[in-house]
């Protein structure tokens, strides 16, 4: 078994068995719904390999990753109330199959399990996790709060959207390995370099999240198509063709992103007929590729032996091709 998959292994082992409370029934079953489904479990991953990298006990860095994704899945709870979303990893999200009151506490109390499982590891660690996932943690409600506020605002340049999923997105991955390295008590310049990677990674991930949606094989991705147009989110695709249109186009855009009458999958179709004679994806993916090649070149200024340098390229290389 290669390490990747060994580590897969480990955090899915260790995730079937936590045993959540059964009761309150309508608290617990959502949280076992949601941590049962899956998912990339890409956090806890970048956590263990960057303890590897950095020479490391994986065993120390189990629960602190199971923390991250267990914190994760709440963002997703929440988020999913935010952007109205009905699908995620193909199949109905909590507030839907529930409602919104149990997907909040729900979600609330994925995130107080969180702060259990990301303490258990070696006391000298605790400190600096703490103080580096709490950072993440309020940062990821501060980018959430301006993408919800960009749904409203006109004037958002391309500078305010990479500023907004740096915060909402691109910390938690940062976070994740810097956590890993932390625990692999590693030189502070590399613990700097490792976050920069996740930050650079991030960005290219959460672009390539708003490219999916659009243009996501529903059934691969897990979400809803167009569900970003639909919640009028200004996403990378629609600053970059309000960027490209002329005057007309540019009205048309925005008129459409003002109706909120319109029949959805009708908006979906306008929308994308735009991006797709702007030739968006052409820009979204070029600028993708500028995120992961500055990642890329942070690895490199990581003290660590090659090959784990090259075994996290190679797990970065994979994201870079994902459709899901
Ligand atoms: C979804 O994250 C939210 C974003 C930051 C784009 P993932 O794409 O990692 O979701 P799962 O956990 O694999 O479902
Ligand atoms: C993800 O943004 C950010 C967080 C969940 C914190 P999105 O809203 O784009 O994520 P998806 O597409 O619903 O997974
Ligand atoms: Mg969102
Ligand atoms: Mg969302
Ligand atoms: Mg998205």
């Amino acid at each position: 078994m290669n390490q990747i998959s060994e580590f897969h292994s480990l955090i899915n082992k260790l995730i079937r068995e936590q045993q959540f409370p059964s009761t309150p029934e309508e608290l617990y079953a959502p949280i076992e719904y949601v941590m049962s489904q899956g998912g990339k479990r890409l956090r806890p991953m970048l956590t263990l390999l960057a303890c590897d990298m950095f020479g490391g006990k994986t065993e120390d860095a189990l629960y602190p990753a199971l923390a991250i994704e267990v914190f994760h899945n709440f963002t997703l709870v929440h988020d999913d109330i935010m952007d109205k979303a009905p699908l995620r990893r193909g199949k109905e999200t909590v507030y839907k199959k529930w409602n919104s009151d149990i997907a909040i506490l729900s979600g609330d109390t994925m995130f107080a399990m969180a702060y259990q499982y990301a303490v258990r590891t070696q006391s000298a660690f605790i400190p600096d996790i703490l103080d580096v996932f709490s950072k993440a943690a309020i940062e990821v409600c501060e980018g959430q709060q301006y993408d919800m506020n960009f749904e409203q605002q006109d004037d958002v340049s391309i500078e305010d959207y990479i500023r907004m999923i740096t915060l909402k997105t691109a910390v938690l991955l940062a976070a994740s390995l810097k956590i890993g390295a932390i625990i692999a008590s590693a030189d502070k310049k590399s613990v700097q370099e490792i976050y920069n990677f996740g930050i650079a990674l991030g960005i290219a991930f959460q672009l390539q999240d708003d490219f999916l949606d659009v243009y996501g094989d529903e059934s691969t991705f897990g979400k809803k198509n167009g569900g970003d147009i639909v919640a009028n989110k200004k996403t990378f695709l629609y600053l970059k063709a309000m960027t490209f249109a002329d005057k007309d186009k540019a009205r048309q855009l925005h008129q459409l992103y003002l109706d909120k009458g319109m029949n959805p999958q009708e908006k979906i179709e306008k929308v994308t007929a735009i991006f797709n004679q702007l030739e968006i994806e052409k820009s979204v993916k070029s600028t993708i590729d500028w995120y992961y090649q500055q990642a890329m070149s942070h690895l490199d200024h990581c003290t660590a032996p090659e090959s784990r340098i090259t075994l996290m390229k190679g797990f970065a290389d994979q994201l870079y091709q994902r459709n899901h």
